[in-house]
């Protein structure tokens, strides 16, 4: 046995705006109803940020809960990585406002722009940096305004999203490289640019000038989800040395319940191992996996040494999958 440096997940937080949008809510404005969301998505309601309320608000609200989860204080943190396509500003990026909001003393900060696969994406980044010793102690935090986005006379697009934001604490650890070790033990990422148009926002610093609006082709994404996270998570599962079966929680991107339901059904992945929070978050992009993650280690289901799987597919398009044991 070799003895390596493995990047742990230490403490893990979340944080949603205080606001709860119904669906009903929702049907005041636009023309869509309960019945047909949930039976569509499984979401019943999204928590929307308030109008003050910038995505850095969100995001060290929940770097503050993971940090406090595994025992550190901003003085320890050397790199911070957000994930998110919401940032306050077009720069500088949300995690260096996060380093200044935080008090974090002088480091690494940088946004990672993946959409919904961004907080796997940035996990793979801190790992290049923990695990090669340039890193003590990391913040990877998913953070999304999604709201701000909508096109809100969109009924395929304005009914899916809600707002939050989610963070771990990432250290190194030594490890004997095994698959019994705690850590990031495998990833697989991809993306494929030529599917664009399926979905984006119509707007940036560099063409209108303009932050535009989320625009998806829905049923042509979902066409490519399943089959796409499900190669992804295979190769993850490979790249980590583990079978899915011996995953205890799998923790997905929350975009669409008959999506999660799709991938664990190839896999062979019984459904009481799936963490859903779509129900009551929507689909809050980066913040998505980091927000599950943290509904299942709050209500004692997920636990540490376990073995996680998470995996994500959105715009670019990007997707994902990482196998970690906590
Ligand atoms: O996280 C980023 C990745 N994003 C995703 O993974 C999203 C993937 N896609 C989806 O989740 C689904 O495609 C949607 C939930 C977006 C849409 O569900 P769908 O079953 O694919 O519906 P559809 O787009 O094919 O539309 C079916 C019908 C249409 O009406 P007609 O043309 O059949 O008369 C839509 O106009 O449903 C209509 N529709 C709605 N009706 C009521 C679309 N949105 C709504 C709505 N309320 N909100």
């Amino acid at each position: 046995m070799t003895s390596v440096l493995r990047s742990v997940v230490t403490g893990v937080g979340g944080y949603l705006p205080e606001r709860v949008v119904t669906n009903d809510d929702l049907a005041k404005f636009v023309d869509t109803s309960d019945e047909w969301i949930v039976e569509r998505t499984g979401i019943r309601q999204r928590h929307q940020v308030a109008d003050d309320q910038p995505v850095s608000d969100l995001a060290v609200a929940a770097a503050r809960r993971a940090l406090a989860a595994a025992g550190r204080t901003p003085d320890d943190v050397d790199l911070i990585i957000v994930a998110t396509t919401t940032a306050d500003l077009t720069f500088p990026s949300v995690a260096t406002i996060v380093q200044r909001k935080l008090g974090c003393p002088v480091g690494i900060a940088f946004d990672v722009q993946a959409v919904c696969s961004g907080f796997v994406y940035a996990l793979s980044v801190a790992d290049g940096f923990t695990a090669r010793g340039r890193s003590k102690c990391a913040l990877v935090i998913g953070a999304e305004t999604m709201t701000r986005l909508m096109d809100w006379t969109d009924r395929g697009t304005c009914v899916l999203f809600g707002d939050g934001a989610g963070a771990v604490v990432v250290e190194p650890m030594a490890g004997e490289g095994t698959t019994a070790d705690r850590g990031l033990l495998g990833f697989a990422l991809r993306a494929d640019g030529t599917k664009q148009d399926l979905l984006y926002v119509d707007g940036g610093p560099s063409t209108n000038g303009q932050v535009g609006k989320l625009r998806m082709q829905g049923n042509q994404v979902f066409r490519h989800a399943v089959v796409n996270i499900s190669e992804a998570v295979t190769a993850a599962a490979a790249d980590a040395g583990i079978e899915i079966a011996s995953v205890d929680w799998f923790v997905p991107h929350q975009a669409n319940l008959r999506i999660l339901q799709g991938v664990a059904r190839r896999l062979g992945i019984d459904e009481h191992k799936v963490i859903t929070t779509l129900d009551q978050h929507a689909n809050t992009s980066a913040a998505s996996i980091p927000l599950a993650l943290d509904q299942g280690v709050r209500d004692g289901r997920i636990k540490p040494g376990q073995m996680l799987l998470l995996e994500a597919m959105g715009g670019g398009l990007t997707w994902g999958a990482c196998v970690l044991r906590l």
